[in-house]
């Protein structure tokens, strides 16, 4: 337990004192969601449970393993990006929550059934990573590739991107990935062009890429901010990936001297890390993968096995704590926290149910009819190559 990092001191909806009245609760059903601001995180779970119970099979709850647990308790459904994906395309629910962030969301509302309704409870719960790529960027950058006569480019484009970008990726013969199958995805991409650009994560494309053999004085990384985003075109030619100069800033934080640290600091301890981390966290590492690889791999362990995880600290806390006869750490020694994930709170979950049970639909996530149709070719290539 010691090795816990306690987070929740920065949340102002946790801290507010039990002292500042609260709206009555009955009439805060349904209203604006300040009425349901200023509560400590625990008093939600009755009424996030009995809004639950009244909807039924008419809401699906979703979370991301990076949610806080408060949240993520009431969660039917809980994984990383390709699971949760799986279980949005499977389910049969009016209503499908997502307590994750917006592209996720989008995701969902792209694979969702007509009478289908996704739902996120915080609408600033966003992704930097995501935002990285922003579709006119990627255009632009399709079309330099284009005049500059670099073709035979098949795109692909992690989860964690806009559905604008997934469409874009669906029309031009592309496919999504997650963490999880980004191999496959890559391989399956190879076998149709001989180029691919990979959208938006530097990190994950390189790691993917070098995991597959490849040179990488075969890799440019394409900068949206520069002409030819940044390379020549001798060095674009030569390229069999095209990275997006994108990052996540949660993963990004982790450096091989954390590695070297922990490997000082516990005796024979096993570094595990997120294929967001930068190349040389992967290669430093003993096991790198998506969340859901690096929860299997723990839960595979045997007592007594020390781990330093580098991903987001929710899921790293959770898991030492439900493991608690192995040492497990973080990697870095100062918290890396998803500010975005963070957003999802009890009170927007309350909220969000709250208001369903009563027949409202607040913050819906709907995409564009024309962005969904090219989003969901994307989105069902990957689906289907499991
Ligand atoms: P996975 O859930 O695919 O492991 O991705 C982690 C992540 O950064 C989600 O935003
Ligand atoms: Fe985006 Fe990184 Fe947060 Fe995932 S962990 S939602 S990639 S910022």
């Amino acid at each position: 337990m010691s090795n816990l990092i306690q987070i929740g001191a920065t949340d102002p909806t946790a801290q507010a004192p039990e002292s500042i009245s609260v709206p009555e609760v009955e009439k805060g059903v349904g209203c604006d969601f300040d009425s349901y601001l200023f509560s400590p995180d625990g008093s939600w779970d009755e009424r996030i449970a009995s809004a639950k119970e009244r909807l039924g099979s008419r809401v699906v709850i979703l979370g991301h393993h990076y949610q806080r647990d408060e949240v993520v308790k009431f969660a039917d459904f809980r994984g990383d990006s390709l699971k949760l994906s799986q279980q949005a395309a499977g389910t049969d629910a009016d209503y499908i929550v997502f307590c994750g962030v917006h592209f996720m969301a989008e995701s969902a509302d792209v694979l969702r059934r007509p009478h289908q309704v996704v739902v996120l409870p915080d609408l600033g719960a966003g992704c930097s990573m995501a935002d990285m790529a922003e579709i006119g960027q990627v255009e632009s950058c399709w079309e330099e590739l284009r005049a500059a006569g670099i073709d035979n480019v098949v795109p692909i484009t992690y989860m964690n991107s806009t559905a604008a970008i997934k469409a874009f990726t669906g029309r031009q013969g592309g496919a999504v990935c997650t963490s999880s199958n980004a191999n496959v995805v890559m391989r399956w991409a190879f076998e149709r062009g001989e180029r691919v650009l990979f959208l938006p994560d530097e990190h994950l494309g390189r790691n993917t890429a070098v995991a597959l053999g490849l040179d990488l004085d075969r890799m440019a990384v394409w900068d949206p901010l520069e002409e030819l985003g940044g390379n020549d075109e001798e060095t674009l030619a030569r390229s069999r990936v095209i990275l997006w100069k994108g990052y996540c800033s949660v993963h990004q934080r982790f450096q091989p001297e954390h590695v070297d640290h922990v490997r000082s600091a516990y005796p024979g301890i096993r570094v595990m890390v997120h294929p967001e981390c930068r190349m040389e966290v992967v290669q430093k590492a003993d096991i790198a993968g998506s969340t859901e690889k690096i929860i299997k791999a723990v839960s595979a362990a045997g007592p007594g096995t020390s781990w330093a995880i580098g991903t987001e600290i929710h899921l790293v806390n959770r898991l030492a704590r439900e493991f608690p006869e192995q040492q497990i750490v973080s990697l870095d020694p100062h918290v890396c926290v998803c500010t975005t994930m963070f957003r999802i709170s009890p009170q927007h979950l309350a909220w969000a149910l709250e208001n369903l049970a009563e027949d409202r639909v607040v913050n819906r996530i709907e995409v564009d009819a024309k962005t969904r149709q090219w989003a969901r070719v994307a989105l069902e290539r990957m689906l289907e190559l499991r």
